[in-house]
């Protein structure tokens, strides 16, 4: 039996009709940029995630950028972020001629380490973005602390649903950047993204930045770019909107049941699962283990059609682009490390328990052999 480490038709196939419903609506409508459907997909979203604003945006990688131009990030400036994330994470901060600092990692819940960060947070800092990593909130309040008033941009693109000590993520710093990449955990037919706020004057900043910095007919005072969410994925995401909370849940529940099949074997201490730490609301996004020899098990994995990925191989302050920026091997330890033992499992909500014991027997057999 082959397991994939995601498979989106289990979660369409429930839901074809009114999808398709939801699509037609725009297609009849003929209006495809913003709108109605963009304007009820945000103030649904704010409504589920208990915040004032949301700005519906093209993507994830988008969010982050037009958040950080809105704090006016550019030339000179610095930005506080961890070193083990995806790509976009740095790469908007470099785009905008910014620098990106790299902070080590927490090596039990992956997320940035906020003593890292009151070390190198300082005059030049212009933002700070904690990031949380694999659906589970990072440690908000000492990095709330650490940050000591620079402002934070919550990186929740793969968080959707998780919280902290009851608050929602992207509702603690000033800001907070959502992806709707198909693998997340509220996914679009495509890209999209999402921008919260509590602070009025961004929200407007926010809308404004979004259709090239325009404040009337042709007027630009500021430079902005094209970042409209589309009608349709708006409408998709109304669809699943009232889903998400249970598709969380099953992740969570499929979370428990790995650790209850683990649990039979003699695996302890081979191969580590990943810790959902109290109050952190981890959700799931991805289940990420520590595995020993990780490159020979993610290979016979795979040959046995079982997904299995590596989120991520190389942190970034090692990636070739960011050479300049002076870092070594052995700077970031945490991160190195983790970068070499990590695996990610299937937990998609739709799994079933008989797959995830093939992935658990799986794993036992290639230690046994
Ligand atoms: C942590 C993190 N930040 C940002 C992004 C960018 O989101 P998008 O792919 O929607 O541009 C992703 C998406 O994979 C992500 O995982």
């Amino acid at each position: 039996m082959s397991v994939p480490l995601l498979d989106l038709t289990r979660q369409y196939e429930p839901l074809r009709e009114e999808l398709r419903q939801a699509i037609d609506r725009v297609c009849e409508s003929q209006r495809f940029i913003l709108g109605a459907e963009v304007e009820d997909f945000e103030r649904e979203a704010a409504h589920a995630l208990g915040v004032a604003h949301a700005v519906g945006v093209t993507s994830g990688t988008d969010a982050l950028l037009e958040a950080l131009m809105a704090l006016g990030v550019g030339a000179g400036d610095e930005v506080v972020m961890p070193t083990f994330t995806f790509f976009a994470t740095a790469g908007v901060v470099a785009r905008l001629g910014a620098r990106p600092v790299f902070v080590d990692i927490d090596p039990i819940d992956y997320c940035m380490n906020p003593q890292q960060l009151a070390d190198r947070v300082g005059p030049r800092s212009k933002a700070v973005i904690p990031v949380h990593l694999f659906g589970q909130a990072a440690n908000m309040d000492a990095i709330m602390e650490a940050a000591g008033g620079v402002p934070v941009v919550e990186d929740c693109a793969q968080a959707w649903g998780a919280d902290y000590g009851g608050r929602p993520v992207g509702s603690i710093g000033v800001m907070g950047a959502f992806s709707f990449f198909p693998s997340k955990n509220l996914g679009c037919f495509g890209d999209g993204g999402l921008i919260t706020t509590a602070d009025d004057d961004l929200d407007a900043s926010l809308r404004k930045l979004r259709v090239h910095g325009q404040s009337g007919p042709y007027e630009h005072p500021v430079v902005g770019g094209n970042f409209r969410l589309d009608a349709l994925q708006a409408a998709v995401l109304r669809v699943k909107l009232p889903h998400v909370a249970g598709w969380v849940e099953g992740r969570r529940a499929n979370a428990d049941r790995y650790r209850r099949l683990f649990g039979h074997t003699d695996l302890d201490g081979t191969v580590r699962l990943p810790d959902a730490l109290p109050g952190r609301g981890h959700t799931f996004n991805q289940y990420v283990v520590r595995a020993a020899r990780r490159d020979e098990l993610r290979a016979f994995l795979v040959e046995r059609g079982i997904g299995a990925a590596v989120y991520y191989p190389l942190p970034l302050h090692l990636q070739p682009c960011f050479q300049d920026l002076g870092y070594s091997e052995g700077d970031l330890p945490v991160a190195e490390e983790a970068s070499r033992e990590v695996l990610a499992l299937p937990v998609f909500p739709e799994l079933d328990s008989s797959e995830q014991e093939e992935v658990v027997a799986a794993i036992a057999e290639f230690y046994a052999g």
